[in-house]
């Protein structure tokens, strides 16, 4: 059976986002560590990036970008019914994140919880809250990306620190009206053979942190970046054929395509293999950096609201990350 014969038919009602007021330019970059300018605009297309305040925590910039959500779909907190949240930068191992949002927004009617899938986790997020709610189960959920990089980057490493920033993406789904919009596909997939490829290394219960690793650099992302860029490529372009196909659509269908924000290349590869024209690919990686599970959410609010697509058109999301995890989704706007 496909997802649009089951049950009820789910929309995205309002988006959402926030990032930090500071940036952090590749010229700071480059007095910081053996890089340039030139090097990092010309090998990921970042330009500058968004840096969180010591103090200012992921639920914090989360529940900035979910109440902007909220009032775009025009929904009260107070009725909202189920909170997601993707993130690999949570404020505390535990409670979840999402308790901490659930909190902040006064959603107190509102099952919360989170999900780790690194960069693929809002579209992950995506797909559990619209089956949730397409079963009905639930009428309505907010799933939100948000990160705070910033707190988990080696500032000595140059092939990592030039790539991450922090920030936050919502989306309010909810049961959709007749002649409304749909979340036409979705597709998930993980390689867990390929987990060494990106990972914090330390702070669960493979390598606690303790008093005598803790100068290690253990507890902040390590990438072997030219093996993910080659597995993100060709694993992104699958997924979304993947929707495209399975909502019944073609390449000259897509009004706008949003892909992880990770690398200019990447997103410039799968374009081409897509066979899908540079000006309907929305990118705001320039601005931003990658900000792994927060960088699609917030790429969706941007593109939303500056008229990217209109309603009726058809997008379609694509991700990739550690894991390895990669997930798309096709949706009638
Ligand atoms: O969000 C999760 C998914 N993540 C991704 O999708 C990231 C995928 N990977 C990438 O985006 C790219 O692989 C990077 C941007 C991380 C690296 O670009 P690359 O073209 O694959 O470079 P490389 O790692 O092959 O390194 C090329 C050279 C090396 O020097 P040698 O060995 O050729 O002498 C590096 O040491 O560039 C050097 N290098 C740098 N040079 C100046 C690495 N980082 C830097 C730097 N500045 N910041």
């Amino acid at each position: 059976m496909s997802e649009l014969t089951s049950n009820l038919h789910v929309c995205i009602a309002g988006t959402g986002s926030y990032v930090p007021e500071r940036i952090l330019t590749n010229a700071e970059l480059a007095k910081m560590v053996d890089t340039s300018e030139e090097w990092i605009l010309t090998r990921t297309g970042i330009r500058e990036r968004r840096i969180a305040t010591a103090d200012e925590t992921t639920s914090q910039m989360a529940t900035h970008a979910a109440r902007r959500a909220l009032e775009h779909a025009a929904l009260a907190a107070a009725d909202l019914e189920l909170i997601i949240v993707a993130t690999i930068t949570p404020d505390t191992p535990t409670p979840a994140t999402a308790c901490y949002i659930q909190q902040n927004l006064g959603a107190s009617r509102a099952v919360a919880f989170d999900i780790s899938a690194a960069c693929s986790g809002f579209l992950y997020a995506m797909k559990i809250a619209k089956r949730l709610i397409s079963s009905g189960a639930f009428k309505n959920a907010i799933i939100i990306g948000a990160e705070k990089l910033s707190s988990v980057t080696n500032w000595e490493d140059r092939s990592t620190c030039v790539l991450f920033g922090d920030g936050a993406g919502a989306a309010v789904l909810r049961i959709a009206e007749p002649g409304e919009g749909a979340i036409l596909a979705t597709e998930m997939g993980t390689d867990g053979s390929l987990i060494h490829l990106l990972k914090i290394p330390g702070g669960g219960t493979a390598c606690p942190i303790t008093a005598s690793n803790v100068n290690d650099h253990l507890f902040t992302l390590n990438m072997l970046g030219r093996e993910v860029f080659k597995h993100a490529v060709n694993r992104m372009k699958e997924a979304a054929e993947k929707v495209i196909a399975r909502a019944g659509l073609c390449a000259e269908d897509i009004a706008c395509i949003i892909p992880h924000q990770a690398n200019r290349r990447i997103i410039d590869a799968i374009a081409d293999r897509l066979a899908v024209p540079n000006e309907r690919v929305f990118i705001n990686l320039h601005k931003y950096g990658n900000t792994s599970a927060a960088a699609i959410a917030i790429a969706l609010d941007e593109a939303n609201r500056s008229g990217a697509f209109k309603r009726g058109e058809h997008i379609v999301l694509v991700v990739f990350g550690a894991g390895l995890t990669w997930a798309a989704a096709a949706i009638r706007w």
